[in-house]
C-alpha cells in the first residue's frame, strides 16, 4: 500500500475513515515522507483527533506531517465568489446579474458541493506535487466521495458551461474592449478544465490508490461493495480492503460469543466478496481513538499489518 502519491479513504458513515487515513498518513511521515493529510468533512474531525485548530489553511500538525480540512459550503462560496470576480466587467451588467443569479440557483443543487471540494482539492494536490511526497484524503461518506470522484471526470461542465456560453455571446455582439476581457475569463475556465483534466488522469493512474474501509457489518459490507465496484468501474485502483473494528481474540461471555460468532459469518463473507483485494484487520479497541497517542499505538498496529 506505500509508494503511492494520492490516496483516497473512503466508506460508509462512522467505519473509521478519518481515524484510519489519520494513522496512516502518521506512518507515512514516520517512514521519512512529506505528507498532506487533507479532510473534505465539514466535522472537523482532524482537528479533534489531533486537538490543533486546523481549518482551511494548510499547517504542519507533526514531523513531516501537514494537513488541512476543506469546509464544502465554504468551498461553494468561494468558488462561485471566484468564478464572478472571472466574469464582472467582461460582461455588461445586465448579463452579470443574470449568471450571478444562475450562479446562486446552482449553489443548492446535487453535484455542486463535491465540484466545489474537488475544485480545491485538486488545486491543492496538483499545487503540492512537488512541496509533498504523498497526500491522504480522508473523504466525506459513500455517497458523497463517489459523487466528488465522478466529478472529476464531468467538471468543466455546469458553471463553466454556462459562463463560456454566456461570454461567447457576449464577445460576439460587444464592441472592443470587453472582448480582451472575455478572453482573459475564458482562459481562466480554460486554466480550471486544464487543471481538473491533469487532476483526473493521476486518480486514475497508477499513482492514487482508493483504500476502502469497512466493519465487518452487514451494511457496511454491502456498501463497500457497491463502492468498490463504482469505484474500479471508474478506473481507480483498490488494492487493499481495511476491515476495522474487528472484536479481538480475548473477548468472552455469551453475548460476546454470539457477537464473534456472527462477526465470523461477516468476516467470512468479506472473504468471499472482496478475495481480489489484501484484507487488513484493525481490532476493535477497548476506547474510541481520541488523542494523536492513541493514534500512534494504532497506526503502529497497523504499520505492522501493512507490511506483513
Ligand atoms: N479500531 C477502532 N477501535 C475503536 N474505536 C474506533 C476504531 N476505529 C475508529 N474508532 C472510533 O469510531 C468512531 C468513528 O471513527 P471515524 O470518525 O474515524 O469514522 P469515519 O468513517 O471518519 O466517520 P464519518 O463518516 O462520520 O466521517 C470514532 O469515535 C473513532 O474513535
Ligand atoms: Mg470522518
Amino acid at each position: 500500500m506505500f509508494g503511492r502519491k494520492v490516496y483516497f479513504f473512503g466508506g460508509k458513515g462512522g467505519v473509521g475513515k478519518t481515524t484510519l487515513s489519520s494513522a496512516f498518513s502518521t506512518i507515512l511521515a514516520k517512514r521519512g515522507s512529506r505528507v498532506l493529510l487533507v479532510s473534505t468533512d465539514p466535522a472537523h474531525s482532524l482537528s479533534d483527533i489531533f486537538g490543533v485548530r486546523i481549518g482551511s489553511e494548510t499547517r504542519e500538525i507533526d514531523d513531516g506531517l501537514w494537513a488541512t480540512e476543506i469546509d464544502p459550503r465554504e468551498e461553494i462560496r468561494a468558488y462561485v465568489e471566484r468564478a464572478l470576480e472571472t466574469i464582472e466587467g467582461s460582461v455588461s451588467p445586465d448579463v452579470f446579474d443574470q449568471i450571478r443569479e444562475i450562479f446562486h440557483a446552482v449553489e443548492h443543487t446535487p453535484g455542486v458541493e463535491e465540484a466545489a471540494v474537488i475544485d480545491t482539492l485538486s488545486r491543492k494536490i496538483l499545487g503540492g506535487l512537488e512541496e509533498f511526497d504523498a497526500f491522504v484524503v480522508d473523504t466525506a461518506p459513500t455517497g458523497h466521495a463517489l459523487a466528488m470522484l465522478k466529478t472529476v471526470g464531468r467538471v468543466g461542465r455546469w458553471m463553466e458551461e454556462v459562463i463560456e456560453r454566456k461570454l461567447k455571446a457576449e464577445a460576439m455582439k460587444e464592441v472592443a474592449g470587453v472582448e480582451d476581457r472575455s478572453t482573459l475569463a475564458l482562459e481562466v475556465l480554460r486554466e480550471r478544465r486544464e487543471r481538473f483534466s491533469k487532476f483526473s488522469k493521476l486518480i486514475l493512474s497508477e499513482k492514487t490508490l482508493f483504500v476502502p474501509v469497512l466493519n465487518p457489518e452487514k451494511l457496511s459490507i454491502l456498501e463497500t461493495e457497491r463502492l468498490v465496484r463504482e469505484v474500479t468501474g471508474m478506473g481507480i485502483s483498490i488494492t487493499h480492503v481495511l476491515v476495522n473494528k474487528v472484536l479481538p481474540e480475548e473477548v468472552s461471555g455469551e453475548f460476546m460469543e454470539r457477537r464473534k460468532s456472527q462477526e465470523r459469518d461477516h468476516i467470512n463473507l468479506i472473504k468471499e466478496k472482496f478475495r481480489k483485494f489484501q484484507l487488513v484487520f484493525i481490532r476493535l479497541r477497548p476506547m474510541d481513538v481520541r488523542s494523536v497517542e492513541d493514534l500512534k499505538d494504532l497506526a503502529k498496529d497497523l504499520e505492522g499489518r501493512l507490511w506483513s
